[in-house]
């Protein structure tokens, strides 16, 4: 069984995230859920050792790694080659796979084989399902596998075209109603923690005050439980749109660009590599002559 019930040696289970909701968020603001997407093995180590709770492999990797436009294109196989990776590199956080768009919109019986595989080829020890009330019933059949289920309402990427753009949802009272109850089925259908995607934080709040189950925002607000983001908009790397809940703490493009123009300078200029950056013959290999040097020289 891949997920890991109350390990007890420090590595984050389902169970962990679920005992984490913050009915009393100000009093206990330690509990508050930290995720993280990760789509390789270094950036995984470096999480999992920071102390991340959650790592995500967002179907984001799609634009952030792949370089589409859209999540839309990712397909089982790069959540699976990219899942295995991270869960190589993760000791203690959990790994949260995205069930990619097209993986679950086909029958329930191959809907769950997708996950299946996600967990047993991936690693992953829970899976994530875009989308409200339409998922009730797979999300239920996900939990009946023993594959735990993060849900995620609100902005779901994968309903690009449907939706008309990415754009907060939940702005109009029908509209946070239809939120609300998205929210509601996914946690009626089983699921161990549902994100909250780019909605107003009052519907965010109210929603995470009503579930029993954690939620974890993005563009939500600071009411939820938790929160995610996009490790490239986190460290500042390669990113073309910043979103206005992005806040990057790091600015990794320029840290990479300086770096870059720095080698190629040294190596155009020879500076680089140095001496003592070469490796070095024996002293009696570098001083015997070659047979075809004596053969020269006699
Ligand atoms: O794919 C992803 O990275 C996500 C997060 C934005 C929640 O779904």
């Amino acid at each position: 069984m891949s997920v890991r019930l109350h390990a007890g040696n420090g590595e984050i289970t389902v169970p962990d995230i679920v005992s984490r909701k913050c009915r009393l968020l100000s009093e206990l603001p330690e509990n508050r859920i930290t995720c993280v997407t990760a789509y390789d093995y270094p950036t995984a180590r470096i999480l999992d050792q920071t102390g991340v709770d959650i790592l995500l492999v967002g179907d984001s990797l799609g634009m952030v790694v792949l370089g589409y436009d859209s999540t839309l294109p990712v397909t089982v196989e790069d959540m699976i080659h990219h899942t295995r990776a991270v869960s190589r590199g993760a000791r203690r956080a959990l790994v949260v796979a995205d069930m990619p768009y097209g993986s679950f919109h086909v029958s329930l019986d191959e809907s769950v084989r997708n996950a299946v595989r996600l967990v047993k080829e991936g690693g992953a020890e829970a899976v994530k399902v875009e989308g409200g009330e339409r998922r009730i019933e797979l999300i239920a059949r996900l939990v009946q596998a023993e594959i735990p289920v993060m849900g995620h309402v609100g902005l779901t990427p994968q309903s690009l075209h449907a939706l008309g753009g990415f754009h907060v949802q939940g702005k109009t009272a029908e509209a946070a109603r239809q939120v609300e109850r998205d929210a509601r089925a996914v946690e009626a259908a089983g699921a161990f923690a549902v994100v909250l995607e780019s909605m107003p934080r009052e519907l965010a709040a109210r929603i995470t005050e009503k579930l029993s189950i954690p939620t974890i925002g993005i563009g939500a607000g600071p009411d939820c439980d938790g929160q995610v983001l996009v490790f490239h908009d986190l460290v500042g790397y390669a990113v073309e749109h910043k979103p206005k809940f992005v806040r990057p703490y790091a600015d990794l493009s320029a840290e990479i660009s300086r770096a870059v123009v720095k080698y190629c300078e040294d190596v155009r200029s020879g500076r680089f590599p140095s001496d003592a950056e070469s490796y070095h013959s024996a002293t009696e290999v570098r001083e015997r002559p070659s047979a075809r040097q004596a053969t020269e020289s006699r």
